[in-house]
């Protein structure tokens, strides 16, 4: 039906309104809320324009379907969409920090409330998730991902699409996914946003595709360009991406949008000698829609007309957009998005908040906690917050909170510590510092946040980036502390007064000084609306925090891009005696990070039993069972993320030092215990081998079930593979 339906509209269409379906342009945005170029106004009249982002609330997407529906003959529905990327109007953590909770249903539920707030506005379709694996915190885009493991990237990708979509693509709270960016965004070299990415094919197969696969085997509605090139080739021209990769060999039957302006792009990138010549190659490479160029709309026709595009190719574009429109009901009620008295009863629901409340307060990392400072003592009834970021409501929500409010819902640390002290509880808050990278050297307002941190019991230093250092065009050449925050840092420890360090920051920090002078450092990210309560609840010791690092920490720049999947070399450090030469390390720093990929603490300790293996071997058919007993050996009730690695020892290329091949979140009270079991079959063993098929090889593999990455340390054990 839906077949015969698009192709009847098809067979109407003049080339100017296919034309039209495949061009994406954007709604202004004004302090009185979302506004139009009457020149779109005009296009969406006159058919030239199909889709539309940056539009929403439910009144301004019905005038704007109105103008389409209502002016043009074939009636044709606007998609509208919009970066929701983590909340709509009610702000979960970061992605970043979501995917360090390690908690599928609760990134899941994260997902499906901004569906439901969303698409109340009229939204039909999100630019999200971005599922770029990152290994170089440099870029400012590491925020936006769920970090630099291609199995933890994965399972969270697709918990984003079921989360965006829901089970029927029919029903008026599904919010198309876009997976982005295809592919290999978050290897740009040396970290700066939009710079050349030149990793080999077996990288990108192995390393950054397979989360995107992950979304078409969830069924993503469509994939976003990159602005990067790939192998010489921009994103948005390039045919093995586009079309031999995503269409032929993953079978992916949904459209393609641009990133902004990304065809424009391939001019001066240099592979396109003008925007006609860049919409053709675009076009011929398998995109189906232009984000905000106008290229298409502008050039394609002249292309059509010299026989470089044909028409049947624009059809396949066209058909591709017209039956996402009709999944989406759009054609029998243009409007079932919009709803006043829906998005009325829908934004900030007292059950949203609470579930970015929870899900903050499960994505926060405690990196250290020596002598049990957190969480606070009943005998703390003093407390100082001071730092540039505990009392700044923006600072809360990060980047890509396109319809957030930053100025009055966020509630910041200050007023989280607040609203949830014990009674007999005073917290007082002073900034301190700044993060401005100009007032490094500066010293204004060190004094009233020492007298403060004198008169008080301990001390919350809420230090990190300010919002907009991460996030696109964010990338930095240095991971510290911007601005004076490390100086007042280290005058605030110099009082002797006990010091929690809460970072708020969309990367890893190289907060090295503070590992070895701060006693207590939590990794809070920007945590969203809820955050400072969110905050307060794991400081007071309302929660046990849970979360485990999805990307590594380097202890400086100088280590990136570090992840913990590293390969060995052929002079692997521990060949050498310590600080010998010709070995594969610094002269300066260890080649250990800070920490680890899946590091993180808890108020309490898990101890964990040797591995059980079910058997020595297993063949093609077979399955391996590994097994290991973890127990809760501390006082209060905890949650463990436990983690499967392994290692492929010897391979017809060479492999990695480990990786994740499982992971399972448990709650245990003290004494508790419980065995943790994992599957592990040859496919999940596979990889791309030397001669560039995908599969798995015999041999023999090392395994750990452990707390973290970083465990070739301890004592693996091992199986075989055969034949
Ligand atoms: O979705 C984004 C993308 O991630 C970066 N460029 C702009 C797009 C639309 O806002």
């Amino acid at each position: 039906q839906m077949e015969a339906f698009v192709d009847d509209l098809i067979a109407k269409m003049t080339l100017d309104e296919k034309i039209g379906q495949l061009t994406l342009l954007t709604s202004d945005w004004e302090s009185t809320g979302p506004t139009m170029r009457d020149t779109y106004k005009q296009d969406i009249r006159s058919g030239r324009v199909g889709a539309i982002f940056n539009a929403y609330t439910a009144d301004y997407t019905r005038e704007l379907q109105k103008v389409a529906v209502e002016n043009h003959r074939l009636k044709i529905p606007l998609l509208f969409g919009y970066d929701v990327i983590h909340g709509h109007r009610t702000i979960f953590p970061i992605s970043l920090g979501e995917a360090a909770s390690w908690d599928m249903e609760a990134i899941e539920k994260s997902a499906r409330v901004s569906a439901l707030e969303a698409t109340a506005e009229g939204i039909h379709w999100t630019f999200s998730p971005m599922v770029d694996i990152a290994r170089d915190a440099r870029w400012g885009r590491i925020s936006e991902g769920a970090g630099e493991d291609v199995y933890l990237g994965s399972k969270i990708a697709r918990a984003r699409v079921r989360g965006y979509q829901g089970d029927d693509l029919r029903a008026t709270d599904t919010l198309l996914a876009t997976a982005k960016h295809f592919a290999g965004y978050g290897a740009a070299q040396a970290g700066r946003d939009y710079h050349t990415v030149d990793i080999s094919e077996r990288t990108l197969r192995d390393v950054y595709l397979p989360p995107f696969q992950a979304t078409v085997d969830e069924g993503v509605a469509t994939f976003m360009t990159s602005f990067n090139e790939y192998d010489g080739v921009p994103a948005s021209g390039s045919r093995y991406l586009l079309t031999d990769v995503l269409r032929d060999q993953w079978g992916f039957d949904g459209f393609v949008v641009t990133d902004y302006t990304s065809i424009n792009e391939m001019v001066p990138h240099g592979y396109a000698r003008d925007l006609k010549q860049a919409g053709e190659q675009a076009l011929n490479a398998g995109v189906d829609m232009d984000m905000q160029g106008a290229v298409f709309m502008e050039n394609l026709a002249k292309s059509v007309e010299q026989g470089l595009v044909d028409v049947a190719d624009i059809d396949t574009a066209v058909r591709r957009i017209l039956e996402m429109k009709y999944r989406l009901g759009l054609f029998e009620d243009p409007y079932r998005y919009a709803d006043n008295a829906r998005q009325e009863a829908t934004l900030y629901k007292p059950e949203f908040l609470e579930a970015a409340r929870d899900v903050a307060r499960k994505s926060m990392v405690l990196l250290k906690n020596e002598g049990n400072v957190l969480p606070l003592a009943a005998s703390a009834k003093r407390i100082a917050v001071i730092g540039p970021l505990g009392n700044s409501k923006p600072d809360m929500i990060g980047s890509w909170a396109a319809a957030g409010d930053r100025g009055t819902r966020p509630v910041t640390v200050f007023e989280g510590m607040q609203a949830n002290a014990r009674d007999g509880v005073n917290v007082e808050y002073v900034k301190g510092a700044s993060y401005e990278f100009a007032d490094e050297g500066k010293t204004d307002g060190f004094a009233e946040a020492l007298a403060l941190a004198e008169r008080s019991d301990v001390i919350v230093a809420a230090m990190g980036e300010k919002w907009d250092m991460t996030g696109e065009a964010a990338s930095r050449t240095s991971l510290d502390l911007p601005g004076n925050q490390q100086a007042l840092l280290e005058q605030l420890v110099a009082t002797g007064k006990p010091v929690v360090l809460v970072v708020l920051s969309g990367r890893p920090n190289s907060i090295t000084w503070a590992d070895e002078n701060v006693p207590a450092i939590l990794h809070a990210w920007y945590p969203g609306t809820q955050g400072g309560h969110a905050i307060a609840d794991v400081v007071y010791g309302d929660y046990n925090p849970s979360g485990k690092l999805p990307v590594t920490f380097p202890r400086t720049v100088g280590q990136a891009p570090i992840h913990y999947d590293m390969k060995r070399t052929g002079r692997p450090i521990e060949l050498g005696e310590p600080g010998a030469k010709y070995v594969s390390r610094y002269l300066n720093t260890s080649n250990d990070p800070l920490y680890r990929f899946g590091y993180g603490l808890s108020y309490t300790t898990f101890g964990y039993s040797p591995v059980v293996l079910s058997a020595p071997s297993m063949g093609a058919g077979g399955t391996i069972t590994a097994s290991a007993t973890i127990a809760n050996t501390g006082d209060v009730a905890g949650e463990e993320v436990v983690q499967l690695y392994v290692r492929d020892l010897v391979g017809s290329v060479t492999r990695p030092v480990q990786e994740l091949k499982g992971f399972e979140k448990i709650e245990l009270q003290p004494g508790e215990s419980r065995t943790v079991s994992f599957s592990i079959k040859p496919a999940d063993l596979a990889f791309t081998r030397q001669d560039m098929t995908h599969g798995w090889e015999p041999g023999e593999f090392e395994l750990w079930i452990a707390p973290s990455s970083g465990a070739e340390a301890s004592t693996p054990v091992t199986f075989t593979l055969t034949e």
